[in-house]
């Protein structure tokens, strides 16, 4: 049997067949044959956007891989530099590429002072760091105008360390001020989680930011977000990045997408739903609420790819381990743990496919570690800065087309314009 389908049109009888390559068909072939046919597809469920050689995720058996390593062996024995150099470059540096890769990103940590000042501290006392992030990375832009040179390699490759190295500092910049505390610089002889933890919280005593099994942690999580192929902020950064608006204003747009809680606001959304559950004794009731739509959804279970358990679960609940004998158990862990066991055993959730993902353990980990709740997407943002920016170079490498799907009309007909002493 050829490894095709074949398409007839009944109005005319005319037929075509189309390879199926590697489980997909060209839309080209479709399009040549059914001009103004459209293939309607709300969410994209069935469209690959695009090619990429960067993430491979077969969620029906929970694997992920950057540039082909396993997501497990990355986790076990690299850092999350040397992984953003592996999403960007194809390949994992050797020791002198790597000393220069580091060397570039610490160089970049600093942000401008008008930056900090006319920007970060204009916000309101209480403003979100998420929607700090957005603002300030759309802000950058306006610092580094050659960032609209998109065609020297050379230029963008600057943009991208610049963005990767700069996001720790916008971030941490964001929560200090939310706590009215000053702001702590870069230190560049430091690696790049240990910095960050440390422009987060020196001098406090009460987090544990010096321990190295927390920044090693927090590295592994840093890894494990880094890429997840084309998820919704991604798509945004592709979207925008197809219509060659500068990469500082692309990220801006893909960091506004993983805003939302059914993306990288989720690990927000399960550690407030533990908490609203309160004890092992509600969790019963809570799954029966969430059966019968009262109770809204399983925050932190399910996903649109994976039809498995979420590899990254998997890793990050071994982690928690690890930080939790140097922080204390998080005392929601044992409820986080009660709800896994009672939905995986309940049909509800293993006939629909529904598993933990990233989100459901990574906000336990934050959480013990010191971070406030709503830093816990920005935690997220830090390293998907590198999968963003690894699309949008092979985007624009790809020369692609600027994205511009279609629609199916579905309102009235045209109509006369009626002036406003005449309407009913
Ligand atoms: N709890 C309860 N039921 C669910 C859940 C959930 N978390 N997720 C999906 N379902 C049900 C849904 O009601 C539907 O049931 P039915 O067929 O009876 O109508 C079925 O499962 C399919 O759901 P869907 O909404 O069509 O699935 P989707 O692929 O559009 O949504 C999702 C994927 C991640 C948005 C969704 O599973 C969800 O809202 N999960 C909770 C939020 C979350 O954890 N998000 C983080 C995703 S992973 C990190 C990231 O990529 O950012």
């Amino acid at each position: 049997m050829p490894d095709s389908i074949t398409l007839t049109d009944n109005r005319t009888g005319e037929s075509v067949e189309i390879p199926i390559v590697n489980g997909g068909v060209e839309a080209e072939v479709w399009r040549k044959f059914l001009p103004n046919v459209w293939f309607y597809d709300p969410g994209f469920m069935s469209t690959a956007s695009c090619s990429s050689a960067i993430t491979e995720l077969d969620g029906d058996n929970g694997i992920l891989r950057y540039r082909g390593y396993p997501i497990e062996q990355l986790a076990e024995h690299s850092t999350y530099l040397e992984v953003a150099y592996l999403l960007l470059h194809g390949d994992l540096p050797n020791a002198a590429q790597f000393e220069t890769w580091r060397h570039d990103i610490t160089y970049h940590t600093f942000i401008h002072e008008n930056m900090r000042k006319r920007f970060m501290e204009g916000f309101h006392y209480d403003a979100h760091p998420m929607g700090m992030l957005v603002s300030g990375v759309a802000a950058l832009s306006t610092f580094y105008s050659d960032a609209k040179i998109l065609d020297d390699p050379a230029v963008r490759h600057k943009q991208i360390v610049r963005l990767i190295a700069k996001m720790p500092t916008i971030a941490a910049c964001s929560y200090r001020f939310s706590e009215g505390m000053p702001f702590v610089w870069p230190d560049n002889t430091m690696d790049f989680t240990a910095n960050f933890l440390r422009m987060m919280f020196e001098p406090w005593e009460h987090v544990k930011w010096q321990d190295p099994v927390l920044a090693r942690a927090l590295d592994i999580l840093f890894i494990l977000h880094a890429d997840h192929e084309q998820n919704c902020s991604t798509t945004a950064m592709r979207i925008v990045g197809s219509s060659h608006a500068d990469p500082f204003t692309s990220t801006a747009a893909a960091t506004a997408a993983l805003y939302g809680p059914r993306h990288g606001g989720a690990n927000e959304a399960v550690i407030n739903m533990l908490s609203e559950i309160g004890s092992i004794d509600n969790v019963d009731a809570f799954v029966k609420s969430v059966k019968e739509g009262t109770g809204g959804r399983l925050q932190g279970f399910g996903h649109r790819v994976y039809k498995n358990y979420d590899p990254r679960a998997k890793i990050i609940k071994e982690t928690a381990d690890e930080v939790f004998a140097v922080t204390g158990k998080n005392p929601l862990l044992d409820i986080a743990l009660k709800l896994e066991d009672v939905a995986l055993s309940d049909d509800y959730f293993t006939s629909r496919k529904l598993y933990p993902n990233v989100d459901f353990y990574s906000g336990l980990i934050y959480q013990a570690m010191g971070f406030p709740l709503d830093m816990f997407t920005v935690l997220f943002a830090i390293p998907r800065t590198s999968g963003w920016l690894a699309h949008w170079q092979e985007l624009i490498e790809h020369d692609s087309k600027i994205a511009r799907p279609r629609q199916l009309y579905i309102g009235v007909d045209e109509r006369s314009y009626v002036p406003l002493d005449q309407r009913a």
